[in-house]
């Protein structure tokens, strides 16, 4: 079982330690090209204020070294596609940003296995840049959505349409990659016109009303007329839902399948599965909403709020992410046992909810407060699992020992398994608030 945070810079971790083909599904939620510095919380009684990461960009000698090596080794459309930009815009900010990331993209294409999926979280700042360049990582035939998650409600923009939503691009690696069926509820303003309540059962809830017929004209069985009602006379024919259809609750006599439709007519409405407008009118299927899975997931994500100071999940780090955003991610594009990758962990939300689904996970961060943030998340969220963090590459230390040295300024108990009751875990403890759990720890 692989629970791994690592202290570096990502392209170090990547190349030194993440094996061709090993990871199922990479999230990356790097920093946006937002030219400002992400501050860190104060926390009471314990860390400090502070530049969480930066996030202002300028074109070095680091920015020539990151092209040359996609040249050498990232791929001949990725570095045509990377050094074309920086032609395109000029060697500035946003050409020094985008040749940060080139080289870890190409790195990402490079861990994920054949049915793997890449899902890129980023603002309209770059997103369209980073499409080009993931378009030319993994071509843009495995382009798959463009998602759009509305993160603000307000923003006040006086010269232009306030910008209240992230991009995350979603990519495969080929064209035969894990998707599980996600559903999302139904919106409440849906629910409101569609669904009703039932004053004859008001235990099963709310309902809609669905065809007993389908188009077309039928001979026999499914044409003949019930109670007043002939479905012929409309060019249709009854469609009176299988077994398998009903709800779960609802005892069916036996051989239901094999009956004649008039018998399942007649069963379906003496068990009040059937609504009557008003008499003589054409029935109805009542659907009940408590059977009902949802809507399939869709690239416009209105149901997930963002996280505000109040919210119980909400740690001090910025930029955090709503759990329930990665775990929809997490859960339509791995299985259990399946290996996560966040090469920009943060707060460690990715694993927090790889963690909750049962998958395996590596996160990797190069500031030690949130290798921090993520170790002591999970070991409270999750008490008794043991998580590895380890040093940055190339340092030469043991992996444990060198972890506990390089979060040192951050934790000075630091140690490299997150196991709540070992005498740094409860140090920690001791001299900071708790950290709020997560959904099996909660
Ligand atoms: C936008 S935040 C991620 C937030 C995260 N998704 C969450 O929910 O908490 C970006 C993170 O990337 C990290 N980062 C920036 N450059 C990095 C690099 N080269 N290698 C590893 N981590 C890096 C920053 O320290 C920061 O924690």
């Amino acid at each position: 079982m692989i629970r791994r945070i690592h202290l570096g810079d990502n392209l170090e971790v990547l190349r030194d330690a993440v094996p061709d083909a090993s990871v199922d599904l990479v999230y990356l939620d790097p920093p946006f090209n937002s030219g400002r510095n992400h501050v860190l919380c104060a926390r009471p009684g314990g860390g400090e204020a502070g530049v969480a990461f930066t996030d202002v960009w300028r074109w070095t000698g680091e920015s020539e070294a990151w092209l040359a090596g996609l040249r050498s080794g990232g791929g001949p459309r990725l570095a045509g596609t990377m050094a074309a930009l920086s032609l395109a815009l000029g060697k500035g900010p946003m050409a020094a940003y985008l040749a940060m990331l080139a080289p870890r993209i190409a790195e990402l294409a490079r861990v994920l296995k054949p049915a793997g999926s890449l899902y890129l979280h980023c603002d309209a700042t770059a997103s369209h840049y980073l499409a080009l360049l993931l378009d030319a990582a993994f071509g843009p035939e495995n382009l798959r959505s463009k998602i759009s998650w509305k993160r603000t409600s307000s923003h006040n923009c006086a010269r232009r349409y306030g910008p209240v939503h992230d991009e995350i691009l979603f990519y495969t690696k080929g064209a035969a990659y894990t998707w599980n069926r996600i559903h999302e509820s139904h919106g409440e303003a849906y629910l409101a016109g569609n669904y009703r309540a039932d004053p004859l059962h008001p235990g099963r809830g709310r309902f809609k009303t669905s065809d007993l017929t389908g188009a077309g004209l039928r001979r026999g069985d499914s044409a003949t007329p019930w109670r007043g009602y002939d479905p012929g006379a409309r060019g249709r024919h009854w469609a009176v839902p299988t077994g398998r259809k009903l709800p779960g609750w609802l005892p069916l006599p036996r051989g239901y399948g094999e009956l004649p439709v008039r018998d399942r007519l007649d069963f379906l409405d003496s068990a009040g599965m059937i609504h009557w407008p008003r008499a003589g009118s054409v029935p109805h299927y009542k659907s009940y909403l408590s059977e009902s899975p949802g809507v399939p997931v869709r690239d416009l994500v209105l149901d997930i709020p963002p996280l505000s100071a109040a919210s119980r999940e909400k740690l001090d780090y910025p930029t955090q992410k709503p759990l329930a955003l990665l775990e929809r991610f997490v859960a339509a594009s791995s299985n259990p046992g399946d290996l996560v990758l966040d090469p920009f962990c943060g707060s460690g939300t990715t694993l927090h909810a790889a963690e909750n689904l049962e998958r395996q996970w590596i996160g990797v961060d190069s500031a030690p407060s949130a290798v921090d943030t993520a170790r002591r998340r999970m070991a409270a969220a999750f008490p008794g699992i043991a998580v590895d963090v380890a040093a940055p590459p190339g340092r030469g230390a043991r992996r444990g020992r060198a972890a506990s040295g390089a979060l040192s300024q951050a934790d000075p108990g630091g140690s490299r398994s997150a196991r709540p009751g070992t005498p740094s875990e409860a140090g920690a403890r001791g001299s900071r608030p708790p950290l709020r759990e997560g959904r099996r720890g909660r």
